[in-house]
């Protein structure tokens, strides 16, 4: 990859710990470029990468279990600088003639750590503090050669580095929040002790990206089905950074956006897009949701609908490009979504698709998927960067389906508009309280088979509830339910039960996922 000529790049051994994704964010907050890979990966391929530092990850293995995931010892021995995180750092004590025992006193969570000599690796950090851990075994003794920088009520042996040879390790998870000093003791370590360049920049990112797309798609034309997200804003943004006019932009209004926002979607996209397809399939959308009641039938039928618009775009775009021609479909994949299909090199580029109606036989269809590198909080930066309207870069994420899935029940015109009048009051307040940056979304859903007693008034009424579902959340895959403050949520169902007529009820959500899920269907 062109990126390693201009920036070091740090591999993260993944020993199955659902860390690995997390360690290689924060080498990228140190300005380090960093891929996963998987233990899996023999050593000669990972050094062929020319990785500047290898990290080894934490895993739920103990090292002396039958099935305990390994790395050949020559990892240590080819020069190339290591750092071992708890699991990993036991692998490299055992793997360096130190010992690791199962002492039995294990240590899990918030724990004590005493710095005994900072050495390089701990550096200004306090000589007391605290960090996570999480672990059964315990390093008794350091390998020769390596100075024992810390230590814990139970474990001897809970940090060392030997800077001669670019080695270094923690018993703990630097790369969690509830660790102090966490990043700078990676740092440390990346920046002192590996020699890694701080060179990653969003900057380089959409350079390097432009060039890229450039390259691969030449003088051909590509598409790219804008969601009113951030990813696929981000995405075509770079892409039109590349090839300007000869990217089309479709973006569907199937009729269940919120409040405001399709008017907002496409005065941001008009400002920011040449070649923009605005394509009004309300009715159509509607339509085909009459009389449906079940979760998956509702999202099947949006998914096909929304092919079904597409290809019509589709044709609009590339009628012309014949048989044997390249046609490119521009999506926003971010790297998690690389990781957890099991992805990484970006080899299997070639999407043969279904055969659209009006376009030749075997038109080929190539992704171009300008983030597949980047996670979340950095196609943030690179949309700030590429100067996207904020409303635009810090949308909260929003289903493909819409409100569709927010209405338990049938999905109406008229039951949209009463759950877009209680989700604007919910938005409204929520910015008003200056909380948009610290919620990472915050459903209304519309319990529209429910109806439940009520009085306002002098009179009795017969209404349905509305369910607030504020959620905190680093990626989506975990999420916990947002403490959001008594009075902005009593604010919140004041509003709604005065001004939604249909709605007598409000109530909160406080499920964390798992077991709930964010969305309600
Ligand atoms: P759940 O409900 O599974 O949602 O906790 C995780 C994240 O995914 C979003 N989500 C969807 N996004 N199409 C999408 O584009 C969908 O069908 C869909 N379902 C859930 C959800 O909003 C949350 O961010």
């Amino acid at each position: 990859m062109s990126e390693h000529d201009t920036h070091d790049l740090v591999l993260v051994v993944d020993f199955g710990a659902q860390y690995a994704q997390l360690i290689a964010r924060r080498v990228r907050e140190a300005r380090v470029y960093s891929e996963i890979v998987p233990h899996t990966m023999p050593v000669a391929e990972m050094l062929e990468r020319r990785p500047a530092a290898l990290i080894l990850s934490g895993g739920p293995s103990s090292v002396y279990a039958a099935e305990a995931p390994g790395i050949d010892d020559s990892v240590f021995t080819s020069g190339v600088p290591v750092f071992g995180m708890c699991y990993g750092f036991q692998l490299m004590a055992q793997g360096l003639g130190g010992a690791v025992s199962p002492t039995g006193a294990r240590e899990y969570g918030r724990t004590p750590v005493k710095v005994d000599r900072p050495g390089t690796l701990l550096a200004d950090v306090p000589p007391d503090h605290y960090v996570w851990m999480s672990h059964g075994d315990s390093v008794i003794a350091a390998p020769p050669g390596f100075d024992v920088l810390a230590s814990t009520r139970v474990t001897p042996v809970a940090a060392f580095e030997d800077t001669d040879r670019r080695l270094a390790g923690v018993q703990w998870h630097p790369e969690v929040l509830h660790t102090e000093h966490g990043q700078q003791v990676l740092e440390h370590f990346l920046h002192q002790i590996a020699g890694c360049r701080p060179t990653w920049t969003m900057v380089n990112i959409v350079d390097e990206q432009v060039a890229r797309i450039r390259e691969q798609i030449g003088k051909g034309r590509a598409i790219c089905a804008l969601s009113g997200g951030v990813d696929s804003a981000v995405a075509a943004a770079i892409v039109q950074r590349a090839i300007g006019d000869r990217l089309t932009c479709v973006y569907v209004d199937h009729g269940m956006m919120r409040a405001g926002e399709t008017e907002q979607v496409r005065r941001d996209f008009e400002a920011v897009f040449d070649t923009l397809d605005v394509v009004d399939a309300e009715d159509q959308f509607l339509g085909a949701l009459e009389g449906i009641h079940d979760p998956e039938e509702k999202r099947k039928i949006i998914g096909r609908e929304f092919i079904r618009t597409f290809e019509a775009a589709e044709t609009r775009v590339f009628g012309d490009v014949g048989a044997g021609g390249t046609a490119y479909l521009v999506q926003g994949t971010l790297y998690p979504d690389v990781v957890e299909s099991g992805g990484g090199a970006g080899t299997s580029n070639i999407k043969s698709h279904h055969n659209v109606g009006g376009l030749p036989d075997d038109l080929q269809f190539e992704l171009v998927e300008p983030l597949r590198t980047l996670f979340k909080d950095e196609v943030r930066q690179v949309g700030e960067q590429l100067g996207l309207p904020p409303t635009m870069v810090w949308r909260q994420p929003f289903p493909g389906p819409g409100l569709g899935i927010r209405i338990i029940g049938e999905v109406t015109r008229e039951r949209l508009d009463v759950l877009r009048a209680a989700d604007l009051i919910a938005r409204e307040e929520l910015t008003a309280a200056g909380l948009d940056r610290d919620i990472w979304q915050f459903p209304v859903v519309l319990l529209a088979d429910v109806r439940s007693v009520g009085v306002q008034g002098d009179g009795r009424t017969y209404g349905h509830p509305v369910v607030l579902r504020p959620v905190t959340s680093e990626d989506a895959m975990t999420a916990d339910w947002a403490r959001l403050p008594f009075d902005l949520l009593e604010k919140i169902s004041t509003r709604i039960t005065n001004e939604v007529a249909e709605v007598n009820r409000v109530t909160l959500d406080i499920t964390s996922k798992p077991p709930g899920t964010i969305e309600w269907e």
